[in-house]
């Protein structure tokens, strides 16, 4: 069995999510995957935030797109989650990038251009990506298929994924229309069918997000590509005990 661990915008249940603590977790609890979600400030610096907006996770104000960098710098991402990460900071894709290439992990990179269609962030993203050469182990992801058809065109270098929140009819036909190699679905829509499905035409099969352990075990048994959760030292022990 060999299901992936990402870690959920790092190790989140227990760290700020997609800060350095909560990377730093992940990594150390032995996931072999980061998931991360990625913004652009005012000057377009790719920046690690789920939210379009700072309100629910630092302590600023506002829209990312409406801060500079700079600005964004000043601001605290740790202490909403807990007075001991006080300190922390909003993290760049760059520095995330840095730290991370030093370590043989998976990384999958979220582009959140749901809400907000920011204008090139595909070809800012590449670049970062090449400079660090990360191109073979980085997947890009997104819920906007213009975005990962946009993303498809500059590279095959990169594997782009589709990721897929509601029931449709022909999800594997959504995601080739998209030009994603892969398909990301919520739990909720995960079914024997699915995976078979996917098997069949050599389409990856990753799953968010997945916290509870028999909700993990049930991936384990379907055998799923990879599995994106909050918990990845649990998803772990979960997995030991699946192995034997
Ligand atoms: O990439 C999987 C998952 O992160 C997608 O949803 O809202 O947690 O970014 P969200
Ligand atoms: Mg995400």
């Amino acid at each position: 069995m060999n299901t992936t661990i990402f870690a959920h915008r790092g190790a989140s249940k227990i760290a700020p999510e997609n800060t350095m603590p909560a990377f730093k977790l992940a990594k150390s609890v032995g996931a072999e995957g980061l998931e991360t979600d990625v913004q652009l400030t005012k000057d377009n610096v790719p920046v690690l935030i789920h939210d379009e907006t700072l309100n629910r996770t630092t302590n600023g104000n506002g829209y990312i797109k409406n801060h500079t960098y700079e600005q964004l710098q000043r601001l605290d991402a740790g202490a909403w989650f807990a007075e001991k990460f006080q300190g922390t900071s909003i993290l760049s894709l760059d520095q995330f990038l840095t730290w991370s290439k030093k370590f043989p992990l998976l990384l999958n990179i979220e582009l959140k251009t749901n809400i907000i269609e920011y204008e090139h962030i595909e070809s800012i993203v590449l670049e970062h990506i090449q400079r660090h050469s990360l191109q073979s182990r980085t997947i890009i992801s997104s819920f906007n298929p213009s975005t990962i058809k946009r993303f498809s065109k500059l590279t095959s270098e990169v594997e782009t994924a589709l990721l897929l929140s509601q029931r449709i009819r022909d999800p594997l036909s959504y995601v080739k229309n998209s030009g994603a190699k892969a398909l990301h679905a919520k739990y909720s829509l995960l079914t024997r069918r699915l995976v078979e499905d996917c098997r069949k035409e050599n389409m990856p099969l990753r799953i968010y997000t997945v916290n509870r352990p028999p909700r993990i075990m049930r991936c384990y048994k379907l055998g799923c590509d990879a599995i994106f959760t909050d918990v990845p030292h649990s998803a772990i022990e979960y997995q030991q005990l699946f192995d034997h």
